[in-house]
């Protein structure tokens, strides 16, 4: 089984063109898939394309110049061929001239830890080891495999196994939800929580700028942190075309039909059956609703709004204390160091350390699906999850009438049913990915003796029995000591 996740981690760095966090820090498996097409799929196919564009531009550049330098010439001087042309003071060079973004999972996660950290689970290496044979050294090709989608571990430990043994090592592509979520073994279910919540650490840069913005926004009280998850690939992937302009929902349909597989929904039907994304408007609604001042504070993690500051006027008038990655640190210093992937890294960051996160949409967001269990797991955060759809009917009959009376009464009661955080037994279609209780949790004084904590030190007792030695420096499993800096 190990020798098996070593190749499964090891097709991870293969990866380091996919640009999409979401599907880095959740890799072993996943509920529905939207199509990764998006914008940050593209931004890594693009700064793929650039790099060809500037090496042939550089090509073409230096051909021009040869060619005008030989056309001038007006003999051959055998003598100098046998030496190399004047240079002119050039000198090769194709290291990066600015901050040319590293992107994908060595970009944005801390390589060095997620080896270390999972080294009594697999053994992970950046590339395949070479072999020896027949007097010479070799690169084992890996075999590629196309896993089944949410595979059972039978699948791994058989075909996947098989042919491992057969060609040396393998090479599973594609790699998002190839895992059952629900596998009846604790042990595996909690190594995908050592995987998620312990190996995938971001760089420190990107735990320090995090941390900057959590005390900024601490050092007022409390803060709120809300993924606003309204853009144009959303809103078209979830059909929900109804509060748009005529215009706007020309531009939704056509990014729906090249975009996603055609599926027949009933548009007019999506947001009452609980499909769409909350509008800026309703966040603020049902805040206010709750009992929440204009005095509160909130982090907005959120890419490009779709209709823009018509949607969002309502919300900030409600709230008028919002801030964002880009917003929070008047001396700019912040904004130009949270660009492309690394925001997204510091807004995930800053959810999982806000005092309560609340996303907007739980589909097939892996953002905020994995936030949820992140916080679960980082010492029951309270979340704000608005059941979609028993506010949806509320919402609407407001719209028809004006502001009904009972209005902020119906939501506080539809909000009543919602969990706040707290174990909870997962029900389906629950992910795992969003409760991870009870397989990743335990007691110190357990009624029921499987529930029990293990030792807190469990990895130095692992350690000292490592026969390989010297890997030491054992960091706790418990959720408290995972992040750096948090208060
Ligand atoms: C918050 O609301 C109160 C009235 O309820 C108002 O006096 C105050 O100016 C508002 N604060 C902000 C920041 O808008
Ligand atoms: C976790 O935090 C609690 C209190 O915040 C502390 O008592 C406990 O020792 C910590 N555990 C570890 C392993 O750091």
């Amino acid at each position: 089984m190990n020798k098996m996740l070593y190749s499964l981690i090891q097709t991870i760095s293969k990866f380091r063109s996919d640009d999409s966090i979401s599907r880095d820090s959740n890799r072993l498996a996943h509920r529905h898939q939207l199509k990764q097409s998006g914008v940050k799929g593209m931004f890594g196919r693009l700064s793929f394309a650039v790099v060809v564009l500037v090496i042939c531009t550089v090509s073409l550049l230096s051909t021009v110049k040869s060619t005008t330098k030989s056309v001038s010439r007006s003999e051959i001087d055998v003598d100098t061929l046998w030496g190399t042309a004047a240079s002119g003071g050039w000198r090769p060079s194709s290291a990066p001239r600015s901050d040319w973004p590293r992107t994908g999972f060595h970009g944005v996660y801390d390589v060095e830890h997620f080896i270390k950290s999972l080294r009594y689970d697999v053994q992970i290496v950046e590339s395949i080891p070479e072999i020896w044979k027949n007097g010479k050294t070799k690169k084992i090709k890996a075999f590629q495999m196309r896993p089944p989608r949410d595979a059972p571990i039978s699948w791994y430990t058989t075909d996947a196994l098989n042919k491992m043994k057969e060609h040396g090592a393998i090479y599973l592509t594609p790699f998002s939800h190839r895992l059952a979520e629900e596998i009846d073994n604790p042990e595996y279910q909690r190594l995908r929580c050592r995987v998620n919540y312990h190996a995938l650490r971001f760089k420190p840069h990107i735990m320090e700028l995090s941390n900057s913005i959590v005390n900024r926004l601490r050092a007022q009280g409390h803060f709120m942190a809300i993924h606003l998850r309204f853009e144009m690939d959303m809103l078209a992937f979830a059909g929900c075309f109804d509060i748009f302009t005529p215009e706007e929902q020309k531009i939704l349909k056509k990014y729906r039909e090249e975009n996603f597989a055609p599926k027949k929904l009933i548009y007019s039907e999506r947001r009452a059956i609980g499909k769409c994304p909350l509008t800026p408007e309703e966040v603020g609604l049902i805040l206010r609703s709750m009992g929440f001042d204009n005095s509160t504070r909130i982090y907005l993690a959120a890419g490009k709004l779709f209709g823009g500051e018509r949607f969002m006027k309502p919300f900030r008038s409600l709230f008028p204390r919002l801030e964002n990655h880009n917003t929070v640190d008047p001396t700019g210093e912040i904004a130009k160091n949270t660009r492309g992937l690394v925001g997204s890294a510091v807004d995930y960051m800053v959810c999982l350390l806000a005092d309560i996160f609340m996303p907007t949409y739980d589909g097939p967001s892996n953002f905020a699906n994995n936030l949820l269990g992140h916080r679960l797991y980082y010492g029951f955060r309270t979340n704000i999850q608005p059941d979609r759809k028993a506010l949806a009917p509320i919402f609407i009959e407001r719209e028809k009438k004006g502001h009904t009376a009972g209005f902020e009464e119906a939501v506080r009661r539809a909000m009543l049913n919602t969990n706040f955080g707290g174990p909870h037994k997962r029900v389906s279609p629950e992910s795992f990915y969003t409760n991870s209780w009870p397989e990743c949790f335990c007691q110190m004084s357990a009624a029921n003796p499987a529930d029990k904590c293990p030792p807190n030190n469990v990895l130095e007792t692992l350690d000292s029995q490592s026969t390989a030695g010297g890997i030491g420096d054992s960091e706790s499993l418990t959720s408290n000591s995972t992040f750096v800096g948090d208060n």
